[in-house]
């Protein structure tokens, strides 16, 4: 597996979500995804680089293209925030310990093909998540 454009950008402001977003969009567009599934994946980064922003305290957003047998491209998400308590919890709709709508991480999970969440309490959160391209590129 080749791993190319490797990026990442720090969260620290809500704009730094804004850069994140377009890093992300113009990478997606580059492995060849359409309008649509740009569009998810944008979709599901914007909302889990805003809870590394509101939950995680900030931290960090890294992407990279992924070429092998299948192209995709993986995103990741971490922060050493507080940790989630209940996973399940935390991945059923419309749950927040916050104000939001509680519908970030399950509508990530649903965008996108592969989500993996990594978190431990007082150490902080890493949520992994890739969409592959559905044809083979020659
Ligand atoms: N990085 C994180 N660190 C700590 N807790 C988190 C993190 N991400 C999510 N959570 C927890 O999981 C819950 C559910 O997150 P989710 O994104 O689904 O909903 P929300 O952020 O509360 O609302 P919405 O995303 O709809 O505005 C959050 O309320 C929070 O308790
Ligand atoms: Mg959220």
């Amino acid at each position: 597996m080749t791993i190319l454009d490797v990026a990442e950008i720090a969260i620290v402001n809500e704009q730094d979500i804004v850069v994140a977003r377009k890093g992300i969009r113009e990478a997606a567009v580059g492995v060849g995804f359409g309008l649509t599934d740009v569009t998810r994946i944008v979709t599901a980064a914007s909302e889990l680089s805003r809870n590394v922003y509101i939950y995680g305290g900030g931290g960090l957003v890294t992407w990279r293209v992924l070429l092998g047998d299948r192209r995709g491209l993986e995103i990741a998400f971490s922060d050493d925030g507080p940790g989630i308590e209940d996973l399940d919890k935390a991945m059923q709709p419309g749950y927040t310990s916050g104000r939001g709508m509680g519908m970030g991480m399950p509508g990530a999970k649903r965008l996108m093909d592969e989500m993996v969440v990594e978190s431990a309490v007082g150490v902080g959160t890493t949520v992994t998540v890739r969409k592959w391209l559905l044809h083979r590129y020659e």
